[in-house]
């Protein structure tokens, strides 16, 4: 019985859908089914008299009803307005000498922008990208940087352990080691790269997360040199007004070691939000390459000297693009990516 009262109105519907020619009378059928006092509206409140089963049943029924009459109208729509905008074509009154939305284009991810623009800076100085391994071993990533396996500096790096052996890279500094084994003296290298540690998310902590190592090897290397290359990257890449500030740290494969802050390039370093009110702001770690680097590599520590520095390229993009939250470069948010 009702099976066949629903199959009679979804005949009668598609017939009148079929036949509405204006978008208003598509309206008006769309009200008189699925309106406050439209057929589905009553159809459903008839439901109340039965019993499960039957519910089950007729709910089912209805809901065919439903979409059968959508799925009818919004054909129709289409039809509708393929017809007005014919006219409207006929008439004149389309202008068809608008330009035309222009396609959604891709864009370089601003992480990968701006370690191009890294890598850049030190290229015209000299320095030669190299490719790392993501997945390096205990002696490049630790032993030959004078971590040994009971040094504490460990502790800093969570680190994932493939096996005994093998291990996701903590840091991009194994590759100094790597390229001064495989070349000799003079060198200027930066490797790029991926990194992983068994970090906890939060904004400024991301368990993969991207390195640029940079190293110089030479005679007569001296922290004079180290100082005016990183300030000229630091000025390049965050204006010329930037200066630096060096602090004596601890790297176990340095020494001496230090961190470079940049002066703060929202409030230039008269102290603001952004630095903590401390007008610098922290950007990478260096110093001299300790000997027992260059014994590692094969070098006579006597005859050769040179620097290192690492930087975060994570961390570099958040000032200088001012993002206050690490996260915001792995979500693929369209709005947020295409601002770059
Ligand atoms: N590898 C260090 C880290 O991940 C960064 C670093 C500090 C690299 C000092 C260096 C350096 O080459 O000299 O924390």
């Amino acid at each position: 019985m009702f099976n066949a009262k629903i199959k009679e109105i979804s005949e009668k519907f598609v017939v009148d859908i079929g036949s509405a020619d204006t978008k208003e009378m598509l309206k008006e059928i769309h009200s008189s089914l699925l309106g406050k006092k439209g057929i589905i509206t009553d159809l459903l409140k008839e439901m109340a008299y039965l019993d499960v089963e039957a519910k089950k049943e007729h709910g089912k029924l209805i809901n065919i009803l439903k979409t059968t009459c959508e799925n009818a109208m919004g054909i129709r729509q289409k039809e509708i307005e393929e017809v007005l905008l014919l006219k409207e074509f006929e008439s004149g009154k389309v202008d068809i000498t608008l330009p035309s939305r222009m396609p959604l284009s891709g864009n370089i991810h601003i992480l990968t922008q701006v370690e191009e623009e890294i890598i850049s800076i030190f290229q015209n100085m000299g320095f030669i990208p190299v490719d790392g391994n993501e997945i390096e071993d205990d002696y490049h990533n630790f032993e030959a940087l004078n971590i040994p396996s009971y040094h504490p500096a460990r502790d800093s790096h969570d680190t994932l352990f493939i096996d005994d052996k093998y291990l996701l890279r903590t840091h991009t500094s194994g590759m100094q080691v790597r390229i001064m084994k495989e070349t000799s003296p003079p060198i200027a290298a930066l490797s790029p790269g991926k990194c992983v540690r068994h970090d906890a998310v939060d904004a400024k902590h991301s368990p993969v997360f991207h390195q640029i190592e940079g190293f110089l090897v030479d005679k007569h290397i001296t922290f004079g040199d180290l100082k005016g290359c990183l300030e000229h990257f630091c000025k390049k890449m965050f204006g010329e007004k930037t200066s630096i500030r060096l602090r004596p740290d601890y790297f176990p494969f340095v020494e001496p070691g230090a961190d470079i802050s940049a002066s703060c390039i929202i409030c230039n370093g008269e102290g603001c939000k952004t630095c903590g009110y401390e007008g610098w702001i922290e950007i990478l770690g260096c110093g001299m390459i300790h000997p027992k680097v260059f014994e590692h590599a094969g070098y006579d520590p006597y005859l050769y000297s040179g620097f290192a520095f690492g930087l975060g390229i994570e961390r570099v993009a958040m000032i200088k693009y001012g993002v206050p939250d690490i996260r915001m470069f792995y979500e693929n948010d369209i709005e947020f990516l295409s601002q770059f």
